[in-house]
């Protein structure tokens, strides 16, 4: 079954490159349905108001609740006219305070039928939106790109539904790609090499790919492509194998 993905947001054009590349070939081939919605529809007044300064003082904008209420009634109700009246999406909110993002996360999220995104932007949504999706008994997550902070959700979404949807069944081609790269076995992928095998370099420094990659070997490849993952984990990232320190300069 396709994946639905539907995004809320108040910047629909920042969603376009999900027209190209892998997801736009996905969404054409009918294996994702990618559907994204401005949230100025769900308001009333002439300016279309979405924020207003936050109660209790302080700095930026407040994302109103009511748009946000009526987008997610509205958006549940297209989508279950599609995927079936007892679908449940799973809610979405990007946020740099929420729970990290990892492969096994969009290894989770790619398995579902309908996932919500909803791009928060200005300081963030006024807390009784959250409160109203759990009374009402919707799943929703709060999910971190990183600790930094972005200006909105709109990137995060970019990055999170690319990394979902090329895990859904058919969208990449060769399924074996997926199997040994970076993060899908806990390790970071190992270095690679194509031709040609002896390379002169601008600087004119004659560079020569490892030689156990030129002998046939699959058993001994296979045996040095894992030390050299396992290295360059514990060098990068020793967090992954449960170790402390580490130098990313490499
Ligand atoms: N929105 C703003 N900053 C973010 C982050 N780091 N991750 C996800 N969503 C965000």
């Amino acid at each position: 079954m396709a994946l639905r993905i539907d995004v809320i947001t108040i910047f629909p054009e920042y969603l376009a490159p999900l027209e190209l590349s892998l997801i736009g070939k996905a969404r054409r081939d009918g294996l994702v349905d990618v559907q994204v919605h401005d949230l100025r529809r769900w308001t009333h007044d002439r300016h279309r108001t979405v924020d207003d300064t936050p109660l209790g003082g302080g700095a930026g904008m407040v994302m109103k609740p009511e748009p946000w209420a009526e987008a997610f009634a509205a958006v549940r109700e297209a989508g279950r006219e599609s995927l079936g009246e007892d679908s449940e999406p799973l809610v979405v909110f990007p946020n740099p305070a929420g729970v990290p993002f990892t492969q096994s996360t969009a290894q989770d999220w790619s398995q579902r039928d309908w996932l919500i995104f909803a791009c928060g932007r200005y300081e963030g949504i006024d807390e009784r939106v959250y409160e109203h999706l759990a009374d009402g008994g919707w799943e929703v997550a709060l999910t971190s790109l990183g600790d930094y902070v972005l200006n909105g959700g709109e990137v995060a979404v970019l990055a999170l539904t690319e990394a979902v949807v090329r895990l859904v069944p058919g969208v990449v081609g060769n399924a074996e790609s997926l199997v040994e790269e970076s993060h899908s076995e806990g390790l970071l992928e190992y270095p690679l090499y194509t031709r040609p095998a002896r390379w002169t370099d601008p600087a004119g420094v004659v560079r020569e790919t490892p030689e156990i990659l030129l002998s046939g070997d699959h058993g001994r490849i296979a045996a040095w492509r894992r030390e050299q993952s396992l290295a360059r984990t514990r060098r990068r990232r020793p967090d992954l194998l449960g170790e402390a320190g580490g130098d990313a300069s490499r």
